[in-house]
């Protein structure tokens, strides 16, 4: 027995460009990778030199038989001083959309992923009166990569993430149980960035919204831990859902849960399996990160922009993306809007602080020749978005479909 998706469906993978492209020398990170006695384990170099290899990545997604991808425009690239914007580099993200278009793909375009331009986070970085304003302008120079043949763009990914980032003293830890207090002043800037980018980019005919780091924070039942959930989470996740009402979609982006008792978010329990991340290898982060979209937003639809795990053991892969899947059915036959779903992701990539160590990847390659080889997790993601369905899984464990 197979169970079908909605017509329709987007199935994708997802990239950002500072983790895959390489050399991007320009942007903040780049420099926070180059400081001495940096936190981040090791620069990202080269990466997946994906900056010159997209047209082939592109190609192999469609080959496997994803229709989406979602990739990141690299603000540094398109303006690389302050007011200066750099007409070849937007012509490079124009022709990754029309690579896309050209296999029957759909792109799906994130304006800023974590990454700004070195001279922006010299001038004040999201703290400066005026960030939301350049951030604005930024959109405006950009437009012309998806004013055609795009339908859906990402305005900012994981403002909460950022706002954490922002808070914390370094760069060590993006989702995890011990996440730093959001710097409100940067969410605030985020926010009014994002509703200046949403303003250019409806006027041009686009369906926005921002992605979301949905955190599946749990109570564990003991007194008081219902209200620490509350009080931990609104500031970590509420605050952002709330904020998408009213937005075309709302980009869900789960990987794990987080039990939060009466005194705070607990440490992973010992006896429970974990990714290279040292997350909980927990696959209903997926459908429980969509509910809470969906309710906190009053119903606006939800797209699934990142899912996945880091693993070296690709059979993990599959059997954490089939249990999202299946989660992710759940939440569509309780009538919930998912647009799509987007693995975390196509390629092995550089997990910021983390390194090249966690790999996330569908896809690895070889980090002399940059040659690409697909996982047998995505070609089992491939033939059930081609499908379209989920199979049931047998007695074994393995698909019936392939
Ligand atoms: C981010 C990605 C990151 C992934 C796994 C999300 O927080 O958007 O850039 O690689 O999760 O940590």
């Amino acid at each position: 027995m197979t169970v079908k998706f909605p017509d329709g469906f987007l199935w994708g993978a997802a990239t950002a460009a500072h983790q895959i492209e390489g050399n991007n020398v320009n942007s903040n990170w780049w420099v926070m990778e180059h400081t001495p006695d940096s936190t981040v384990v090791e620069p990202s170099g080269d990466a997946a030199d994906s900056y010159h290899r997209f047209a082939d990545d592109i190609r192999l997604l469609a080959k496997l038989g994803l229709n989406s991808y979602r990739f990141s425009i690299e603000w540094a690239r398109i303006e690389p001083e302050r007011g200066f914007v750099s007409l070849a580099e937007i012509d490079h993200y124009r022709r990754m959309v029309d690579a896309c278009l050209d296999h029957g793909v759909e792109p799906i375009v994130t304006l800023m992923h974590f990454t700004v331009p070195r001279w922006f986070d010299r001038d004040g970085f999201w703290r400066a009166d005026d960030a939301p304003e350049l951030f604005e302008r930024y959109v405006e120079a950009a437009l012309p990569v998806v004013s055609s043949g795009v339908r859906y763009v990402c305005t900012i990914n994981e403002p909460n993430i950022a706002a954490m980032l922002a808070g914390g003293e370094d760069a060590a830890n993006l989702v995890a149980n011990a996440m730093p207090n959001p710097d409100l002043l940067v969410a605030d800037r985020l926010y009014d960035a994002h509703v200046r980018a949403r303003r250019v980019l409806s006027s041009a005919g686009l369906k926005s919204g921002w992605t979301v780091a949905t955190q599946a924070f749990q109570a564990t039942g003991e007194p008081g831990s219902e209200e620490e959930v509350l009080r931990y989470g609104y500031p970590r996740e509420g605050w952002y859902l709330e904020r998408a009402a009213g937005d075309d979609f709302v980009g869900v982006q789960a990987y794990t849960r987080t039990l939060v008792g009466p005194g705070g978010p607990l440490p992973v329990a010992d006896d429970v399996e974990t990714t290279l991340t040292g997350w909980e290898f927990y696959p209903l982060a997926a459908a429980e990160g969509i509910r809470a979209a969906w309710e906190t937003t009053g119903h606006t639809p939800v797209m699934v922009t990142e899912n996945g795990i880091a693993t070296d053991d690709d059979e993990r892969r599959i059997a954490y993306t089939r249990g999202a899947l299946e989660g992710v059915l759940a939440t569509i036959a309780e009538g919930i809007d998912v647009i799509g779903y987007l693995h975390w992701s196509l390629l092995d990539n550089f997990e910021w602080a983390s390194g090249f160590r966690p790999t996330f990847g569908l896809v690895s390659w070889d980090p002399r020749t940059f040659e690409r080889t697909a996982k047998p997790s995505a070609h089992w993601y491939g033939s059930i978005a081609r499908a379209n369905a989920l199979p049931d899984a047998d007695a074994s464990g393995t698909d019936t479909l392939m």
